[in-house]
């Protein structure tokens, strides 16, 4: 087997103990590694300005594959307020490692499997499986966030107010805007990398996601795109919903979805709705693809509300373990690893405080590896 050189970024917070416990899986499992630990986090932003130092990237782009576990991030004010005093007449700003990353390294999908896992206390149904596929790098997270609103759009806005809009502006400063982007390349890719998961998955359907009714030119755009590309797989069926819809059916009937592909924002919401349906963020693993990097983190933050204290669920760690894992071609390891975090899910005997137990995190980690 060749070795593979991975990049572990533990980051901040719970993403340090969850890393530590779910490492030895690969010993365990006898694949050959390099790990190689990297820095990026907020600790880093306080004592250099920079989340993602250079020697970052430098290790990320030497590596086969990159998993993070957690990092933190603040608020404009409160980033600059933390800051180290000598930097801060610098000029540098604050931007989310997780964000620069998926820029970066041009990854445009965030992937979210939803599935059941039997026994599993907290889940919300026992026949779950399906993919939330969620656009990374533009939509209404495209960086296109403006208070005040810019002199150009805020008269265009202005000028083609309709006589039933209700709101009032006196200047630009008496609003903030957001603009939603949708490229052809960008939704056009996203619709590949979506049917071809379904078609390489198994999965029974592919879901797009959007308010067409209401966002009525982009909503069009996609779907013309849409058409055009599901014409490209023939026998794999096809749907359009309406986000606040799919809320509802996602709890619903969650057995309906197979894939379900949405631009930035709506699948940031659903995502997190599907790791609450597997019952929390615990659980929760997730891959940031692009056409040639990627990298792997688990779903939740850095929780600093639980940090150092050696409690939370590393299940979310080792199943973003198995998804680096499979990405990168070990597939029965990756299945191993899915297959011992539910068996000892199952067994209900060493389950941390978010699965209705009392295990720290390393029993329920040292549970999981003694199914290895
Ligand atoms: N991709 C990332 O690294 C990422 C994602 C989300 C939030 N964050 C950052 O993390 C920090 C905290 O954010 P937050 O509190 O909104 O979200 P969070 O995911 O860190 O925690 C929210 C809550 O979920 C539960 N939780 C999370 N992980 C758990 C685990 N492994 N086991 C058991 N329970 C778990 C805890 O109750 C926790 O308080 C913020 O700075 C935020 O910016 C980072």
């Amino acid at each position: 087997m060749k070795t593979l050189r991975l990049a572990v970024l533990p980051g901040d917070g719970i993403g340090i103990e969850v890393t530590e416990t779910t490492l030895p899986v690969f010993e365990k499992l006898g694949v050959p590694v390099d790990v190689q630990f990297g820095d990026i986090g907020w600790e880093f932003w306080k004592k250099e300005g920079n989340p993602v130092p250079e020697r970052t990237w430098e290790l990320i782009e030497s590596s086969d594959a990159t998993m993070i576990a957690a990092i933190t991030s603040k608020p404009h004010a409160q980033a600059m307020a933390e800051l180290s005093q000598e930097l801060r007449e610098t000029g540098v700003s604050y931007l989310s490692p997780v964000i620069q990353l998926r820029q970066r390294l041009g990854l445009f999908a965030n992937v979210r499997p939803v599935f059941s896992i039997p026994g599993n206390p907290r889940q919300i149904a026992d026949n779950m499986n399906f993919t939330v596929i969620r656009e990374n790098t533009e939509g209404l997270y495209a960086g296109f966030d403006f208070s005040p609103i810019p002199d150009e759009l805020f008269e265009f806005i202005q000028r083609k107010k309709g006589a039933r809009s209700s709101w009032q502006m006196e200047s630009p400063m008496d609003g903030a805007v957001a603009l939603r982007l949708m490229t052809r390349d960008g939704v056009k890719r996203l619709l590949h990398f979506a049917f071809q998961c379904a078609r390489d998955q198994g999965y029974p359907r592919v879901t797009w996601v959007d308010k067409p009714n209401v966002m009525r030119e982009s909503g069009q755009f996609c779907l013309d795109i849409l058409e055009e590309v599901a014409a490209e797989y023939p026998g794999i069926p096809w749907e359009v919903q309406n986000v606040d819809a799919t809320a509802m059916w996602m709890v619903r009937d969650p057995g309906h979805f197979g894939v379900i592909v949405s631009e930035n924002q709506f699948g940031d919401i659903l995502s997190d709705l599907g790791a609450g349906l597997m019952g929390g963020l615990g659980l929760a693993p997730s891959a940031n693809l692009g056409a040639e990097k990627a990298y792997f983190e688990p779903v939740h933050g850095s929780a600093p509300k639980h940090a150092g204290k050696g409690i939370v669920n590393p299940s979310a760690m080792f199943l973003t373990t198995s998804l680096t894992l499979k990405h990168h071609g070990y597939t029965d390891q990756a299945d191993a690893i899915q297959r011992a975090v539910a068996s000892v899910i199952e067994e209900g005997k060493v389950l941390t405080y978010d699965l209705g137990g009392n295990a720290t995190t390393r029993e329920m980690a040292d549970a999981i590896l003694a199914r290895l």
